[in-house]
């Protein structure tokens, strides 16, 4: 049987790496594509989830670090910088271990889930809480790396973006074409920059790393929906914002540094960028879990939520063939499943080790 071998290595002539590259992986990439038949139902569109939260680290991020760190020891780093909501810093820190690279992360106090921080931890990063928000720990690894011999992995390093572009890729080479909608969580707008990179590079042609010629793969792009959380909703709301606050910590971002390579995203595809509440998050977050089976972070349900809400208010698509991708592992930040939707948390029901109590407590008797 085939084992997926990475996303460097599954679209080599596409990465901007050769023969003799050392590649650093953990065999990222190759997430399945779920479909979601409540949401299918429920919207009257055909649905599936790109569930990111199955790669090695739990999140998309993987697919722009294999690259990234890749690059970095082929440019003989010693050493690598990130600043993180949290994802970020986790994945750096696990392909830095392989690499035998430093790895030092920021991240903001006290707003990182716990999952995250133990991740970055166990692989031995150099973990660094700044006394601020995600926007000034990018601030400080970007000046970090212009004055110190340190490599910095954050999606403004090209590389990560031509990683992140496999997940595009991947869809199209499943469905056998682009979906109709493309939809995703925006937070530092790399993401959307390298989806919106990946089809467009599958739907012309292309002059790969061999210098052959390749027909387009597919025959069309999709539009492009992106949704921030409305209190870090600087594109939707056309300005910065100094505090950004949400419930989704991995998009609390106030001044994204992909801002207008998002906007081109949003404006060439004909699409949108909106946002969406915490409530709705959350919502959207206990739907894929319950109803689809798949269990993902608040931020990874933005998308979800942006569809729904959509739906809601009668804007949604009918009838088309949409693809949501579900950004990181439930794992990660679990404190949000053991609350209810009214906030209170859920406690298991007691039973004594009998099966007539445990079949009364099922309703079963
Ligand atoms: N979803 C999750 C789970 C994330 O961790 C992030 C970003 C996003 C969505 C948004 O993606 O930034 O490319 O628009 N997390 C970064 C981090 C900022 O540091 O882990 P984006």
């Amino acid at each position: 049987a085939h084992q997926w071998r990475g996303v460097i290595r599954e679209y080599a002539d596409r990465l901007p790496v050769t023969e003799s590259t050392r590649v650093i992986t953990l065999g990222e990439g190759g997430t399945p594509l779920v479909y979601a038949p409540a949401l299918s139902e429920h919207t009257g569109n055909e649905v599936y989830l790109k569930v990111e939260g199955m790669n090695p680290t739990g999140s998309f991020k993987d697919r722009g670090m294999t690259m990234a760190i890749t690059a970095a020891v082929e440019a003989g780093a010693k050493a690598v910088v990130c600043a993180s909501t949290g994802n970020t810093s986790a994945s750096a820190a696990a392909y830095a271990a392989q690499a035998g690279l430093t790895c030092a992360v920021l991240v903001p106090d006290g707003k990182i889930a716990m999952g995250k921080l133990s991740q970055a931890i166990a692989h031995g990063a150099e973990l660094l809480q700044v006394d601020g928000n995600f926007d000034n720990c990018l601030d400080v690894a970007r000046k970090l790396s212009e004055s110190y011999p340190v490599f910095l992995v954050n999606s403004v390093n090209p590389a990560r973006i031509e990683g992140q572009k496999t997940g595009a890729f991947e869809v199209v080479d499943f469905l056998g074409d682009a979906p109709d909608f493309h939809m995703l969580p925006v937070g530092n707008a790399g993401n959307i920059t390298a989806y919106w990179r990946g089809y467009r590079e599958y739907a012309a042609p292309y002059t790969n790393t061999a210098g052959e010629e390749l027909a387009p793969v597919s025959t069309k792009t999709p539009i492009m929906w992106g949704f921030q959380a409305e209190g870090a909703s600087p594109i939707v709301k056309g300005y910065p914002i100094t505090e950004p606050e949400t419930v989704a910590t991995a998009i609390r971002i106030g001044n994204p540094a992909s801002w207008q390579l998002a906007e081109e995203a949003r404006d060439e595809s004909g699409g949108m960028i909106d946002s969406v509440t915490d409530e709705e998050i959350l919502l959207a977050h206990r739907w894929l879990s319950s109803k689809e089976g798949v269990f993902v972070e608040p931020a990874s349900a933005a998308g979800v939520a942006g569809l729904l809400k959509h739906h809601a208010e009668g804007n949604a698509p009918q009838g088309k063939k949409i693809v949501i991708t579900v950004t990181g592992h439930g794992l990660k930040d679990p404190q949000w499943a053991l609350k209810g939707a009214d906030g209170a948390e859920a406690e298991p029901t007691k039973v004594p080790f009998d099966v007539v109590a445990v079949a009364d407590a099922l309703g079963l008797n």
